[in-house]
């Protein structure tokens, strides 16, 4: 039974989780690589719940409760006695790789390893440890505490018993899981990159003007954020790598970048959190 959970990687996922899983009840341990970055994702859950306080949705001893399950650590031995770990780091196999490496020799030989990737296989993650039987996908969505969905994935390794534990534990931060295969892109990538990379195709070549295009899918379809805002707001380096990922294990034109996000990104417009993507921010 899962009680004690381990974030590795505290930026805007893994504050996210964190915030999601102590809201539960759970135990939070969240490493970082710097007491700085420890500190920055415990001041943005802060912000988080003053927030809910703002709107009456908690109150003062709600979030001590909440703030009171989180431990900040950047020290690997504190998760040496988490049920789970949850991977939420840079989207990178190498540094992805060796978290892992490092996390198989730490915790407790019952604990289950989840990666949050949304593009690499968790296979070949769950490959440089020797308990691929408990290892398994957990991708959330931004921004995690309002995103119901996780995608539970399995490798051809995960035990029924591990699948099941993690299922337990989505629906247990308050999400609705779904099932999805190791293939890159899970099940939403590989709906939504397309869609992404098409609206960034047609306002290329002069479809309509970027704001129109967005309110197009707003106000015609009900979406929450148009294309290019979303696009912005995932970040056009993350767009670009998804896709990329994808086109490599596909060859498929779907997953063709166009030509102006991968100008924009080379350019530095990374989207909301570099100031400027398809549209303007203030940082
Ligand atoms: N953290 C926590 N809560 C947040 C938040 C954040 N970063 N941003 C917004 N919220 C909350 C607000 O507090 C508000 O809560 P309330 O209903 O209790 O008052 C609620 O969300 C709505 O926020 P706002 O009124 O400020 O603004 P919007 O109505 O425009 O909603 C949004 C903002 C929820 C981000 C909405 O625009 C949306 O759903 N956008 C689409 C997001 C999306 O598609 N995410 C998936 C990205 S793909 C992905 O993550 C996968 C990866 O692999 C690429």
């Amino acid at each position: 039974m899962i009680k004690k959970v381990g974030i590795v990687g505290f930026g805007q996922m893994g504050a996210g989780i964190a915030q999601v899983a102590a809201q539960a009840g759970y135990q939070v341990m969240a490493n970082e690589i710097s007491e700085e970055l420890v500190q920055k994702g415990i001041k943005g859950i802060t912000k988080q719940l003053d927030k809910a306080i703002e709107k009456g949705k908690l109150d003062a001893a709600g979030k001590e409760k909440v703030l009171g399950n989180i431990k900040g650590t950047t020290d690997y031995s504190d998760l040496a006695d988490c049920d789970l770990v949850i991977e939420a780091a840079t989207e990178n196999m190498q540094i992805k790789k060796e978290i892992f490496t490092e996390l198989d020799k730490i915790c407790k030989p019952g604990a289950i390893l989840a990666t949050n990737t949304s593009s690499l296989p968790v296979g070949d993650l769950a490959a440089v440890t020797k308990r691929r039987d408990k290892f398994l996908g957990l991708h959330f969505f931004n921004p995690v505490p309002v995103m119901k969905l996780v995608e539970v994935v399995s490798t051809l390794d995960t035990s029924e018993a591990t699948f099941n534990d993690a299922w337990a534990f989505a629906q247990g931060v308050g999400k609705s899981p779904v099932k999805a295969k190791d293939r890159p892109g899970f099940i939403v990538n590989v709906l939504l990159i397309p869609y992404l990379l098409d609206a960034i195709r047609q306002y290329q070549n002069g479809l309509a003007s970027r704001e129109d295009i967005d309110s197009g899918m707003m106000h015609g379809c009900g979406h929450p954020m148009g294309p290019l805002t979303l696009t912005d707001f995932i970040g056009l380096d993350t767009t670009l790598y998804i896709a990329d990922i994808m086109f490599e294990e596909f060859k498929d034109s779907h997953y063709a970048a166009p030509p102006l996000l991968r100008r924009m990104v080379k350019a530095g417009y990374l989207g909301k959190k570099s100031g400027r993507g398809f549209f303007e921010y203030n940082k």
